[in-house]
């Protein structure tokens, strides 16, 4: 039978240092709440059932831990007296009897399900705690991993530390996984008798050992671990994050000529030999197929793009801009919500939203489709193989039928049948010698000003 292992989230505190409206676990990484990744990695490991320790916005930082298929059930800590009173606030749950109780802070999303599962097999094979340390260059504010003949026997809060301990490198991510049938009476008996006043989790190990207990340590590298306290160190998770999921994009086969100017999203899905130029951004929803090429400085979210398309440089593709295969959408296009047909070109500076181009039709430079009344929103259609001359404007609802041709200057405010030339402008007259008339005219008045 396998274990039943539980996840008590801490994600009550008070963000001071992140100075923000809203928690500091809801900020995002890679788009995704910092909350919303410890989730996921939590779910790999294994882990059946959460407590979630909440506080402030209680709401939206359990719907945020809520969006995967993990149970998580809310529990409040009413008090901020430290991390060892905030998991005893989900003493109902960790009473129910489980394996395995994992302890984790909401604010560290670079979490990765190797260490928390390398935790759990220690656990498993004996240990009463094991807790997942990193070795940091500089351990400042850390609590320190202090070991004795190989063996974890204290975790020193920095404030508590004497300059010796304060020297060590090794320290706690904070992380850790308990047996779960000691759980309860170990952390029963964690006081707050040191230097902040606090019930510090952390004095789960000397408890432990003081019992004849085990603890060990599993070691971690730091950009799986890192925390985050305030802005700053949010940037350098997200720069880490960003590090890390563009290096599993191009060992799976996508080009990137400048990967450190390449932003990705948590969903980013690209194929293979597709190629990344430099500066291009992926919000939320972005999928490319394999063999596409996406220019520089180009903008996508919500979008689809298929083998072949070329997209770029300075093309923005919005919610529902659907690329079908061998399209093009060159610079400075806009596209939103609609369906460019296979091989269709959307070369230069044009928006197109709310619509569908067939296949293989030619849509003109500066061509606008005008979808929008103020109020309401309106379809364009726009047949196979149809040619949209420069700098017509579609004004929808309109159907252009298959091979159909619109004269450049365009308005078009009515269905052209498929094949036929609509002309929605009006007719040119030249009329001989006039432009040197008014340039005479013009020229007077400026020497006129000039006099006064
Ligand atoms: C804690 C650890 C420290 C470790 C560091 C890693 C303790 C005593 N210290 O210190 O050893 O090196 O994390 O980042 O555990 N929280 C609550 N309720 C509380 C207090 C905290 O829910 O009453 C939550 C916070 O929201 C946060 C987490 O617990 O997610 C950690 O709290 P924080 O105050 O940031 O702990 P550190 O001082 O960083
Ligand atoms: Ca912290």
């Amino acid at each position: 039978m396998s274990d039943r292992v539980l996840a008590v989230v801490l994600a009550a505190g008070e963000s001071t240092r992140m100075k923000s409206t809203k928690s500091k676990v809801l900020h995002t990484v890679g788009n995704l709440p910092m909350i919303t990744h410890v989730m996921i990695a939590l779910e790999k490991t294994g882990v059946t059932d959460v407590a979630l320790v909440v506080g402030r916005d209680a709401g939206p930082v359990i719907a945020a831990a809520s969006s995967g298929s993990l149970k998580v059930t809310p529990y409040e800590q009413k008090e901020r007296l430290g991390t060892g009173h905030a998991v005893l606030a989900a003493r109902d749950e960790i009473a129910k009897g489980y394996d395995q109780v994992i302890v984790a802070y909401a604010d560290a999303p670079l979490i990765e399900p190797g260490p928390l599962a390398e935790a759990r097999e220690k656990v498993r094979a004996g240990f009463d705690v094991a807790v997942i340390g990193f070795r940091a260059d500089k351990p400042t504010g850390y609590g320190r991993l202090l070991e004795a003949d190989g063996e974890l026997v204290a975790i020193r809060e920095e404030k508590d530390a004497t300059p010796e301990e304060r020297k060590v490198t090794l320290c706690n991510s904070g992380l850790m996984a308990i047996d779960g049938a000691k759980a309860l009476a170990l952390l029963g008996k964690i006081t707050n008798n040191n230097a902040k006043g606090e019930y510090y989790l952390t004095d789960i190990i000397e408890i432990l050992r003081g019992e004849g207990g085990k603890a060990a340590t599993v070691e971690a590298p730091l950009d799986t671990v890192a925390g985050c306290n305030n802005r700053a160190e949010l940037a350098e998770l997200e720069a880490i994050w960003q590090r890390k999921k563009r290096h599993e994009l191009m060992i799976s086969g996508v080009t990137m000529i400048a990967p450190e100017t390449v932003f990705l999203s948590y969903d980013t899905e690209i194929g293979q030999d597709t190629i990344i130029e430099p500066n291009v951004v992926f919000g939320p929803g972005v999928v490319v197929e394999p063999n596409a090429v996406i220019h520089a400085f180009s903008h996508l979210e919500g979008a689809h793009v298929a083998s072949g398309a070329n997209v770029g440089p300075y093309a923005r593709l919005r919610p529902g801009a659907n690329l079908h295969a061998n399209a093009k959408v060159g610079n400075f296009v806009e596209i939103k919500k609609a369906e460019i047909g296979e091989g269709a070109k959307v070369s230069h500076l044009t928006y197109i939203g709310d619509a569908t181009i067939g296949p293989r039709a030619n849509i003109g430079a500066g061509t606008v489709t005008c979808n929008y009344d103020g109020f309401n929103k309106f379809d364009t259609v726009i047949g196979a193989e149809a040619f949209i001359g420069s700098n017509s404007s579609l004004v929808a609802p309109v159907n252009i039928g298959e091979g159909a041709l619109t004269a450049s200057g365009s308005v078009i405010t009515e269905d052209v049948p498929a094949g036929a030339a609509a002309f929605g402008r009006a007719r040119q007259t030249n009329k001989l010698g006039y432009g040197t008339e008014i340039a005479a005219r013009n020229r007077a008045l400026k020497e006129s000003k000039k006099k006064t």
